[in-house]
Protein backbone atom coordinates (compact mmCIF):
# COMPACT_ATOMS: atom_id res chain seq x y z
CA UNK A 1 0.00 0.00 0.00
CA UNK A 2 1.11 3.72 -0.59
CA UNK A 3 0.16 5.50 1.77
CA UNK A 4 -0.70 9.40 1.90
CA UNK A 5 0.67 10.42 5.11
CA UNK A 6 3.49 8.23 7.31
CA UNK A 7 5.13 8.98 10.88
CA UNK A 8 8.77 9.41 10.41
CA UNK A 9 10.30 7.39 13.42
CA UNK A 10 13.36 8.13 15.10
CA UNK A 11 15.84 5.21 15.27
CA UNK A 12 14.51 2.80 17.47
CA UNK A 13 17.71 2.17 19.78
CA UNK A 14 17.99 6.06 20.35
CA UNK A 15 13.99 6.24 21.81
CA UNK A 16 14.85 2.98 23.62
CA UNK A 17 18.31 4.67 25.04
CA UNK A 18 16.54 7.60 25.77
CA UNK A 19 14.05 5.41 27.72
CA UNK A 20 16.46 3.65 29.70
CA UNK A 21 16.73 6.94 31.71
CA UNK A 22 13.08 7.41 32.29
CA UNK A 23 12.59 3.87 33.71
CA UNK A 24 15.48 4.87 35.97
CA UNK A 25 14.40 8.59 36.89
CA UNK A 26 10.33 7.17 37.15
CA UNK A 27 9.21 10.65 36.19
CA UNK A 28 7.21 10.05 33.12
CA UNK A 29 5.07 13.19 33.02
CA UNK A 30 4.47 16.51 35.00
CA UNK A 31 7.20 18.78 33.29
CA UNK A 32 9.65 16.04 33.44
CA UNK A 33 13.53 17.16 31.86
CA UNK A 34 12.84 15.88 28.28
CA UNK A 35 9.73 18.13 27.78
CA UNK A 36 11.88 20.92 29.57
CA UNK A 37 14.74 20.36 26.87
CA UNK A 38 12.07 19.89 24.33
CA UNK A 39 10.36 23.05 24.75
CA UNK A 40 13.59 24.74 24.53
CA UNK A 41 14.44 23.25 21.31
CA UNK A 42 11.06 23.98 19.67
CA UNK A 43 11.38 27.71 20.78
CA UNK A 44 14.56 27.82 18.78
CA UNK A 45 13.93 25.85 15.99
CA UNK A 46 10.66 28.06 16.09
CA UNK A 47 12.08 31.42 16.24
CA UNK A 48 9.54 32.33 19.66
CA UNK A 49 9.84 33.32 22.69
CA UNK A 50 6.18 32.03 23.80
CA UNK A 51 5.41 28.88 23.71
CA UNK A 52 3.90 25.60 25.52
CA UNK A 53 3.79 22.32 24.45
CA UNK A 54 0.48 20.17 24.73
CA UNK A 55 -0.74 16.80 24.36
CA UNK A 56 -2.48 17.04 21.19
CA UNK A 57 -3.22 20.03 18.40
CA UNK A 58 -7.36 19.94 19.44
CA UNK A 59 -6.35 20.75 22.95
CA UNK A 60 -4.03 23.39 22.03
CA UNK A 61 -7.09 25.17 20.35
CA UNK A 62 -9.51 24.58 22.65
CA UNK A 63 -7.12 26.30 25.61
CA UNK A 64 -6.43 28.92 22.64
CA UNK A 65 -10.42 29.82 22.59
CA UNK A 66 -10.60 29.63 26.19
CA UNK A 67 -7.99 32.67 26.87
CA UNK A 68 -9.77 34.89 24.85
CA UNK A 69 -12.49 35.44 27.23
CA UNK A 70 -15.53 35.46 25.33
CA UNK A 71 -19.43 34.78 26.01
CA UNK A 72 -21.46 31.46 25.42
CA UNK A 73 -22.81 32.41 21.95
CA UNK A 74 -20.24 34.72 20.47
CA UNK A 75 -19.50 34.31 17.32
CA UNK A 76 -16.59 32.85 15.86
CA UNK A 77 -16.06 33.29 11.36
CA UNK A 78 -13.96 30.56 10.64
CA UNK A 79 -13.73 28.16 7.09
CA UNK A 80 -15.56 24.96 6.96
CA UNK A 81 -12.50 23.82 4.36
CA UNK A 82 -10.75 22.04 7.37
CA UNK A 83 -10.01 19.33 9.65
CA UNK A 84 -12.96 18.81 12.19
CA UNK A 85 -11.15 19.74 15.52
CA UNK A 86 -10.73 23.64 14.15
CA UNK A 87 -14.85 23.69 14.59
CA UNK A 88 -15.86 21.54 17.06
CA UNK A 89 -13.52 23.51 19.58
CA UNK A 90 -15.25 25.85 18.79
CA UNK A 91 -18.62 24.26 19.30
CA UNK A 92 -17.30 22.70 22.44
CA UNK A 93 -16.79 25.59 24.04
CA UNK A 94 -20.09 27.12 23.40
CA UNK A 95 -19.39 29.68 20.61
CA UNK A 96 -21.29 29.80 17.16
CA UNK A 97 -19.06 29.36 13.99
CA UNK A 98 -19.93 31.18 11.39
CA UNK A 99 -18.52 30.21 8.02
CA UNK A 100 -16.86 32.40 5.29
CA UNK A 101 -15.90 31.27 1.98
CA UNK A 102 -12.30 30.05 0.97
CA UNK A 103 -10.00 31.77 -1.73
CA UNK A 104 -10.35 29.26 -4.65
CA UNK A 105 -6.24 29.52 -5.21
CA UNK A 106 -4.90 29.17 -2.40
CA UNK A 107 -7.95 27.47 -0.20
CA UNK A 108 -7.71 29.34 2.52
CA UNK A 109 -10.19 31.96 4.75
CA UNK A 110 -10.57 34.96 1.97
CA UNK A 111 -10.85 38.34 4.12
CA UNK A 112 -13.89 39.65 1.77
CA UNK A 113 -15.30 36.87 3.11
CA UNK A 114 -14.57 37.42 6.74
CA UNK A 115 -15.70 40.82 6.23
CA UNK A 116 -19.35 39.95 5.08
CA UNK A 117 -19.82 37.84 7.98
CA UNK A 118 -19.19 40.03 10.89
CA UNK A 119 -22.04 40.74 12.89
CA UNK A 120 -22.69 42.39 16.39
CA UNK A 121 -21.94 38.81 18.09
CA UNK A 122 -19.04 38.66 16.27
CA UNK A 123 -15.82 37.71 18.62
CA UNK A 124 -12.98 35.81 17.15
CA UNK A 125 -11.26 34.71 13.67
CA UNK A 126 -10.14 31.67 13.69
CA UNK A 127 -8.42 30.83 10.29
CA UNK A 128 -6.80 28.18 9.18
CA UNK A 129 -3.09 27.89 7.24
CA UNK A 130 -4.47 25.27 5.27
CA UNK A 131 -2.06 22.99 4.16
CA UNK A 132 0.69 24.95 5.75
CA UNK A 133 -0.15 27.60 3.36
CA UNK A 134 -0.10 30.62 5.16
CA UNK A 135 -3.34 33.20 4.82
CA UNK A 136 -3.55 36.54 4.09
CA UNK A 137 -2.01 37.66 7.55
CA UNK A 138 -2.17 41.08 7.12
CA UNK A 139 -5.46 41.77 5.54
CA UNK A 140 -6.70 39.54 8.67
CA UNK A 141 -4.89 41.57 10.86
CA UNK A 142 -6.50 44.74 9.50
CA UNK A 143 -10.50 43.21 9.80
CA UNK A 144 -9.52 42.33 13.34
CA UNK A 145 -8.04 45.57 14.51
CA UNK A 146 -10.92 47.54 13.00
CA UNK A 147 -13.68 45.37 14.29
CA UNK A 148 -11.89 44.73 17.86
CA UNK A 149 -12.07 40.75 17.01
CA UNK A 150 -9.54 38.38 18.30
CA UNK A 151 -7.44 36.17 16.12
CA UNK A 152 -6.46 32.83 16.66
CA UNK A 153 -4.55 31.11 13.76
CA UNK A 154 -5.00 27.18 13.69
CA UNK A 155 -1.59 26.99 12.39
CA UNK A 156 -1.44 22.88 12.47
CA UNK A 157 0.10 22.15 9.44
CA UNK A 158 2.42 24.97 9.43
CA UNK A 159 5.84 23.27 11.43
CA UNK A 160 9.05 24.76 9.16
CA UNK A 161 6.82 27.31 7.53
CA UNK A 162 8.02 30.45 7.59
CA UNK A 163 7.57 34.42 6.10
CA UNK A 164 9.32 36.42 4.58
CA UNK A 165 9.27 39.57 6.40
CA UNK A 166 8.10 38.95 9.99
CA UNK A 167 7.06 35.47 11.80
CA UNK A 168 4.00 33.63 11.08
CA UNK A 169 3.40 33.15 14.55
CA UNK A 170 3.84 37.08 15.21
CA UNK A 171 0.29 37.45 14.01
CA UNK A 172 -2.45 36.73 15.46
CA UNK A 173 -3.32 36.28 19.42
CA UNK A 174 -2.12 32.87 19.83
CA UNK A 175 -1.50 30.05 17.04
CA UNK A 176 -1.77 26.55 17.79
CA UNK A 177 0.13 23.76 16.59
CA UNK A 178 -0.69 20.01 15.80
CA UNK A 179 2.54 17.55 16.38
CA UNK A 180 0.00 14.32 15.40
CA UNK A 181 1.96 11.53 14.18
CA UNK A 182 1.05 11.99 10.19
CA UNK A 183 1.98 15.93 10.19
CA UNK A 184 6.06 16.63 9.00
CA UNK A 185 6.98 16.91 12.63
CA UNK A 186 5.28 14.96 15.51
CA UNK A 187 5.54 13.82 19.10
CA UNK A 188 3.41 10.78 18.26
CA UNK A 189 0.69 13.13 19.44
CA UNK A 190 0.86 16.23 20.26
CA UNK A 191 0.64 20.45 20.24
CA UNK A 192 1.87 23.44 21.04
CA UNK A 193 0.45 27.03 21.76
CA UNK A 194 2.79 29.91 20.90
CA UNK A 195 1.72 33.77 20.48
CA UNK A 196 2.89 37.22 20.82
CA UNK A 197 1.90 37.73 24.28
CA UNK A 198 3.53 36.18 27.27
CA UNK A 199 1.03 37.04 29.48
CA UNK A 200 -1.27 35.56 27.56
CA UNK A 201 0.45 31.86 26.91
CA UNK A 202 1.55 32.01 30.97
CA UNK A 203 -2.34 31.84 31.37
CA UNK A 204 -1.96 28.59 28.82
CA UNK A 205 0.25 27.05 30.67
CA UNK A 206 -1.52 27.54 33.85
CA UNK A 207 -4.97 26.57 32.29
CA UNK A 208 -3.54 23.44 30.66
CA UNK A 209 -2.36 22.22 34.00
CA UNK A 210 -5.59 22.44 35.85
CA UNK A 211 -5.58 25.57 36.50
CA UNK A 212 -2.54 25.62 38.75
CA UNK A 213 1.14 26.97 38.57
CA UNK A 214 4.06 25.09 38.00
CA UNK A 215 5.42 25.24 41.63
CA UNK A 216 1.88 25.24 43.41
CA UNK A 217 -0.52 22.23 42.93
CA UNK A 218 -2.89 23.69 46.13
CA UNK A 219 -3.72 27.26 44.34
CA UNK A 220 -6.20 26.63 41.51
CA UNK A 221 -6.47 30.02 39.91
CA UNK A 222 -8.76 29.37 37.23
CA UNK A 223 -10.76 26.43 36.06
CA UNK A 224 -8.53 24.18 33.85
CA UNK A 225 -8.10 21.51 31.89
CA UNK A 226 -5.21 18.51 31.62
CA UNK A 227 -3.60 19.38 28.33
CA UNK A 228 0.32 18.68 29.77
CA UNK A 229 2.60 16.39 27.44
CA UNK A 230 4.08 13.29 28.77
CA UNK A 231 7.83 12.39 28.76
CA UNK A 232 7.47 9.94 26.31
CA UNK A 233 6.04 11.98 23.71
CA UNK A 234 8.64 14.68 24.18
CA UNK A 235 11.67 12.08 23.78
CA UNK A 236 10.01 11.15 20.26
CA UNK A 237 9.31 14.99 19.75
CA UNK A 238 13.41 15.64 20.73
CA UNK A 239 14.84 13.05 18.05
CA UNK A 240 12.29 13.99 15.59
CA UNK A 241 13.75 17.72 15.61
CA UNK A 242 16.93 16.29 14.44
CA UNK A 243 17.29 14.73 11.35
CA UNK A 244 14.59 17.18 9.97
CA UNK A 245 16.94 18.69 7.39
CA UNK A 246 16.99 15.63 5.61
CA UNK A 247 13.43 15.18 5.78
CA UNK A 248 12.94 18.17 4.95
CA UNK A 249 14.68 18.10 1.22
CA UNK A 250 13.57 15.27 0.07
CA UNK A 251 9.17 16.38 0.76
CA UNK A 252 10.56 19.55 -1.04
CA UNK A 253 12.25 16.96 -3.86
CA UNK A 254 9.04 14.98 -4.13
CA UNK A 255 6.95 18.06 -4.35
CA UNK A 256 8.99 19.73 -7.01
CA UNK A 257 8.75 16.17 -9.33
CA UNK A 258 4.74 15.98 -8.85
CA UNK A 259 4.73 19.74 -10.05
CA UNK A 260 6.63 19.09 -12.85
CA UNK A 261 5.51 16.00 -13.97
CA UNK A 262 1.91 16.24 -13.59
CA UNK A 263 1.87 19.89 -15.36
CA UNK A 264 -0.18 20.21 -18.09
CA UNK A 265 -3.03 17.53 -17.49
CA UNK A 266 -5.77 20.18 -16.65
CA UNK A 267 -5.00 19.90 -12.84
CA UNK A 268 -5.11 22.84 -10.33
CA UNK A 269 -2.35 23.01 -7.75
CA UNK A 270 -2.42 25.55 -4.74
CA UNK A 271 -1.28 28.55 -4.75
CA UNK A 272 1.47 29.16 -2.11
CA UNK A 273 1.94 33.19 -0.71
CA UNK A 274 4.28 35.11 -2.13
CA UNK A 275 5.39 36.31 1.23
CA UNK A 276 7.37 32.84 1.97
CA UNK A 277 10.89 32.22 3.17
CA UNK A 278 10.29 28.59 3.42
CA UNK A 279 7.89 26.23 3.11
CA UNK A 280 7.35 22.59 4.57
CA UNK A 281 5.89 20.27 1.64
CA UNK A 282 3.16 18.56 4.30
CA UNK A 283 0.80 18.36 1.86
CA UNK A 284 0.24 17.60 -1.93
CA UNK A 285 -3.04 18.54 -2.55
CA UNK A 286 -4.73 18.24 -6.68
CA UNK A 287 -7.54 19.91 -7.49
CA UNK A 288 -9.61 18.31 -10.40
CA UNK A 289 -12.25 19.29 -12.93
CA UNK A 290 -15.61 17.71 -11.38
CA UNK A 291 -16.54 15.13 -9.26
CA UNK A 292 -16.86 12.48 -11.30
CA UNK A 293 -12.77 13.31 -12.77
CA UNK A 294 -12.35 13.15 -8.61
CA UNK A 295 -14.41 9.71 -7.99
CA UNK A 296 -12.80 8.05 -10.77
CA UNK A 297 -9.03 8.73 -10.05
CA UNK A 298 -9.34 7.83 -6.71
CA UNK A 299 -10.82 4.62 -7.81
CA UNK A 300 -8.37 3.86 -10.36
CA UNK A 301 -5.44 4.81 -7.40
CA UNK A 302 -7.04 2.30 -5.17
CA UNK A 303 -7.16 -0.45 -7.73
CA UNK A 304 -3.29 -0.19 -7.65
CA UNK A 305 -2.71 0.68 -3.92
CA UNK A 306 -2.27 3.99 -3.20
CA UNK A 307 -4.37 5.64 -0.73
CA UNK A 308 -4.81 8.99 -1.57
CA UNK A 309 -6.98 11.15 1.03
CA UNK A 310 -9.61 13.59 0.48
CA UNK A 311 -8.57 16.10 2.58
CA UNK A 312 -11.02 18.22 3.17
CA UNK A 313 -14.28 16.27 2.46
CA UNK A 314 -16.64 16.50 3.28
CA UNK A 315 -16.91 20.36 4.55
CA UNK A 316 -17.06 20.55 8.09
CA UNK A 317 -20.68 22.72 7.45
CA UNK A 318 -22.05 19.74 5.76
CA UNK A 319 -21.66 17.59 8.43
CA UNK A 320 -24.11 16.27 10.40
CA UNK A 321 -23.00 17.77 14.14
CA UNK A 322 -22.50 21.33 12.11
CA UNK A 323 -25.46 21.67 10.08
CA UNK A 324 -27.31 23.81 11.91
CA UNK A 325 -24.36 26.71 11.67
CA UNK A 326 -24.47 25.85 8.06
CA UNK A 327 -23.88 28.92 5.73
CA UNK A 328 -23.46 28.83 1.73
CA UNK A 329 -19.83 29.02 1.30
CA UNK A 330 -19.48 27.90 -2.89
CA UNK A 331 -16.03 28.05 -3.46
CA UNK A 332 -15.54 26.21 -0.29
CA UNK A 333 -17.78 23.35 -1.33
CA UNK A 334 -16.81 23.31 -5.06
CA UNK A 335 -13.00 22.50 -4.14
CA UNK A 336 -13.97 20.44 -1.10
CA UNK A 337 -15.53 17.88 -3.59
CA UNK A 338 -12.83 18.27 -6.10
CA UNK A 339 -9.56 17.85 -4.13
CA UNK A 340 -7.48 14.77 -3.29
CA UNK A 341 -4.19 14.81 -1.37
CA UNK A 342 -1.55 12.92 -3.03
CA UNK A 343 1.12 10.30 -1.09
CA UNK A 344 3.72 12.63 0.43
CA UNK A 345 5.78 11.82 3.21
CA UNK A 346 9.21 11.34 4.46
CA UNK A 347 10.11 7.91 3.57
CA UNK A 348 8.03 7.63 0.05
CA UNK A 349 10.49 6.40 -2.99
CA UNK A 350 11.14 7.82 -6.01
CA UNK A 351 9.76 4.42 -7.34
CA UNK A 352 6.48 5.13 -5.72
CA UNK A 353 5.88 8.34 -6.29
CA UNK A 354 6.29 7.19 -9.97
CA UNK A 355 3.28 5.16 -9.79
CA UNK A 356 1.12 7.38 -8.08
CA UNK A 357 2.24 9.85 -11.35
CA UNK A 358 1.84 7.01 -13.87
CA UNK A 359 -1.80 6.20 -12.91
CA UNK A 360 -2.43 9.95 -12.89
CA UNK A 361 -1.17 10.47 -16.52
CA UNK A 362 -2.78 7.41 -17.40
CA UNK A 363 -6.16 8.25 -16.08
CA UNK A 364 -6.79 11.78 -17.23
C1 LIG B 1 -6.21 21.83 10.62
C2 LIG B 1 -6.15 20.97 11.85
N1 LIG B 1 -6.61 21.46 13.02
C3 LIG B 1 -6.56 20.74 14.16
C4 LIG B 1 -6.05 19.46 14.18
C5 LIG B 1 -6.08 18.68 15.45
O1 LIG B 1 -4.84 18.29 15.88
P1 LIG B 1 -4.63 16.94 16.76
O2 LIG B 1 -4.92 15.78 15.86
O3 LIG B 1 -3.19 17.02 17.14
O4 LIG B 1 -5.55 17.02 17.92
C6 LIG B 1 -5.54 18.92 12.99
C7 LIG B 1 -4.92 17.57 12.98
O5 LIG B 1 -5.01 16.59 12.72
C8 LIG B 1 -5.62 19.67 11.79
O6 LIG B 1 -5.19 19.16 10.63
Amino acid sequence: MIYTTRPSLPEYEDYCNLLRDLWDSRCVTNNGKFLLQFEDRLKDYLRVSNLISTNNGTNALMIALELLEMDEGDEVITTPFTFVATVSSIVWQRYRPVFADIDPHTFNISPESINEKISDRSKAILPVHVFGNPCDVESIDEIGKEHSLKIIYDASHTFGVRLLDKELYAYGNVSTLSFHATKVFHTIEGGAIIGPEKNLIDRARMISIFGMNDDDDRTINEVGINAKMNEFQAIMGLLNLKDLHERHSHREDLYNRYLNELNGLGLQFQQLSPDLLEYNYIYFPILLRDVKETEFLIEELKKAEILPKRYFYPLISDMEPFRIFYSDTPVASSVSKRIVCLPLHGSLSLEDQSKVIEIIRCNL
